[in-house]
């Protein structure tokens, strides 16, 4: 499939070439500042790419927490191994999986990989079941890449405990001023696979309560997280 791989021959060269520095880190602090982890949680980043997100999640989490990044492309996954082995996290993992149809067990399997197990010794079975051992999702940039994200986001829900929380950051044409940039923001999607209709976050807006609203660089960075009952 065309997108695998163009994030096959592009990992090496993801995280200099994305934009990431001037534009699209602003995106994934908001996103993880409005998901909020708490120490000791488990995260699920879904599109985990090479691991951007990683630093900031094990900051939240703690060394007793884990985080957990899936993805599609083995050549991403292979950058985001080589980060965690320099950063030297025991509580990060990672798996080959497509967001769309992952087995729940692939997100057990990786939280064994993180020296966790599925649910922590004093959590309550009731609020945590040993099933849904995911305390909060994040997905960046990913799930307009997915095509299926509705899919997507009905495997997050199969996987994220009651009461857990999910952050979506994705992207939009700029509106207002900023729409002078809409050529770039464009080209920028058309060079990563993202369909920047797609609106993803609509279903944070949907399931959750307690939705949290953030617009970046001119609204073409959206992000929306909430609890999801
Ligand atoms: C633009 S990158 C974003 C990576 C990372 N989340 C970030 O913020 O830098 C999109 C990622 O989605 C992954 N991807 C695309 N389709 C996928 C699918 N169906 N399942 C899992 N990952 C997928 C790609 O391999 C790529 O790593």
């Amino acid at each position: 499939m065309a997108i695998f791989r163009r994030y096959g021959v592009g990992a090496k060269f993801y995280d200099v070439l994305s934009g990431e520095r001037f534009v699209y880190r602003a995106g994934r602090v908001a996103g993880i500042r409005a998901l909020a982890p708490a120490r000791g949680d488990v995260v699920l980043d879904l599109g985990c790419g090479t691991g951007l997100n990683f630093s900031l999640l094990v900051d939240a989490v703690g060394p007793e927490g884990a985080v957990i990044g899936l993805d599609a492309s083995p050549d991403m996954l292979a950058m985001a191994r080589a980060r965690i082995d320099r950063a030297g996290w025991r509580n990060v993992a990672v798996a080959v999986a497509d967001a769309t149809a992952f087995d729940p067990d692939v997100v057990a399997h990786a939280l064994e990989g993180a020296h966790r197990s599925r649910v922590r010794p004093d959590d309550d079975p009731a609020t945590t079941p040993p099933d849904r051992p995911v305390d909060g999702v994040i997905s960046t940039y990913a799930m307009s890449i997915f095509g299926d994200w509705p899919a997507a986001w009905t495997r997050v829900r199969a996987v994220l405990r009651p009461g857990g929380s999910a952050a979506i950051v994705d992207m939009h044409v700029p509106v207002g001023r900023a729409a002078v940039f809409g050529p770039l923001a464009r080209l920028a999607a058309a060079t990563g696979g993202a369909d920047l209709t797609a609106r993803p976050w609509e279903a944070v807006e949907r399931d959750g309560v307690n939705v949290r609203s953030v617009s970046v660089r001119g609204g073409h960075i959206q992000v929306r997280a909430a609890v999801i009952p």
